[in-house]
């Protein structure tokens, strides 16, 4: 590897946590291990500081504390929501509809739900920008469906899907629970709980600590707990909780709204950057829509070398970047969002995604670019 610090361009997947939250972990971590289940005052006092966080991201949610319950990421949440409203529910009818896009998490659930226990699932297509049709939506409410998952942000290209136009139509069409998962839009993009039934969050993404997350379910929704057998989260979630973690969610989400316009405009100006000069490039093709996307992810294909070829490039040059939804990385070899939006052999196996923060520089940008260049020549790829 070239004697050159290396270059983190992998934000979708995870993030850095922030110092701040590092400071309370430590020390919380010194200081507060007692269960915070326990009847004596160490044990009162963890309880307090949870309840106390769980107060302030409702207040920056703008949603009731009963909503939240604390998990352990949103692959948890997702699991326990999905499958919680559909067994919950299931007198009411057994079908459901999802995106073909969702992360595995969601998609995951569904397919288990349809598998083994006999539901009946939507799979909504996308167009060429990764959107559904707000028509397909409308169409494929039934008497019978209980809920409708669609995610805000997908987390392969960026896509913003039109969740509050969805709610409309939910609503207007049929009773069905609408779920959102908002892992890649909260504290990235504007958000607004006051439509959604029930959604997911992850502090990793957001420079908080990995292993937590939230399950926001609003007080009307019928659904099942998953995890049984302890008084915890009133109930919803069993098991000792990681007080620790969930008090840092607070302090994690104060810190990603509070740097929301700083970060926005430094991730705007690299993107815009990384776009341009990825455009120029004549073996490329950018995945990721121009319009309603979230400036956090850009997605590309080169046409003439592999994505595998490509990671291995710019892993040997100190550059991270993945290729596709990090948790599908071991198992599938091409994006689901590229293949449903219906994209080339080539173009499928040649696709790069970047996940850009704001901790990211203009040098980090241009050296991204060099590097790719180089890649394009070295392995017989010809530039314009
Ligand atoms: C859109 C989306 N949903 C859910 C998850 C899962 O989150 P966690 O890592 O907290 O389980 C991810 C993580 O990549 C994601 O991008």
């Amino acid at each position: 590897m070239p004697n050159l610090n290396p270059i983190y361009f992998d934000h979708v997947s995870s993030t850095p946590v922030h110092p701040e939250v590092l400071k309370s972990q430590s020390e919380l971590s010194l200081l507060h291990y007692a269960n915070s289940e326990a009847l004596h005052d160490a044990g009162h006092r963890i309880a307090s500081m949870v309840e106390k966080s769980r107060e302030s991201i409702a207040a920056l949610l703008k949603i009731k504390p009963e909503s939240i319950t604390f998990t352990s990421g949103a692959t948890e949440s997702n699991n326990a929501i999905i499958k919680g409203i559909a067994f919950a529910n299931i007198t009411k009818g057994k079908h459901l509809i999802t995106t073909s896009v969702e992360h595995s998490s969601v998609l995951e659930s569904f397919k288990q739900l349809e598998t083994s226990f006999g539901f009946e699932v939507t799979y909504l297509s996308v167009d060429k920008e990764g959107r559904i049709s707000l028509d397909e939506l409308k169409n494929a409410l039934r008497t019978d469906t209980t809920l409708v998952s669609i995610m805000h942000v997908n987390n392969e290209i960026g896509t913003i899907m039109p969740v509050k136009a969805c709610s409309k139509i939910i609503k207007e069409n049929s009773t069905a629970y609408f779920h959102v998962d908002e892992v890649q839009a909260i504290g990235k993009i504007p958000f607004d709980f006051s439509f959604v039934d029930a959604a997911s969050c992850s502090a990793h993404k957001i420079n908080g600590v990995k292993g937590s997350g939230l399950m926001i379910v609003k007080e009307k929704v019928k659904i099942l707990s998953l995890i049984t057998g302890g008084q915890q989260e009133n109930g919803h979630r069993g098991g000792t909780a990681n007080a620790i973690n969930n008090i840092l969610f607070a302090k994690t989400l104060r810190l990603a709204l509070s740097e929301y316009d700083s970060h926005l405009k430094q991730v705007q100006l690299l993107n815009a950057y990384l776009r341009d000069e990825l455009k120029a490039i004549k073996e490329i093709i950018v995945n990721s829509p121009e319009h309603d996307v979230s400036p956090y992810i850009i997605n590309f294909s080169v046409l003439t070398l592999s994505s595998e070829v490509l990671l291995n490039w710019f892993n040997s040059q100190g550059i991270y970047v993945s290729a596709q939804s990090t948790c599908n990385s071991k198992t599938k070899h091409v994006s689901i969002t590229l293949q449903a939006m219906g994209l080339s052999e080539a173009a499928l196996n040649g696709s790069l995604r970047v996940g850009i923060a704001a901790s990211n520089t203009q040098e980090e940008a241009e050296r991204f670019i060099k590097v790719l260049k180089e890649g394009l020549v070295s392995y017989g790829s010809p530039l314009r």
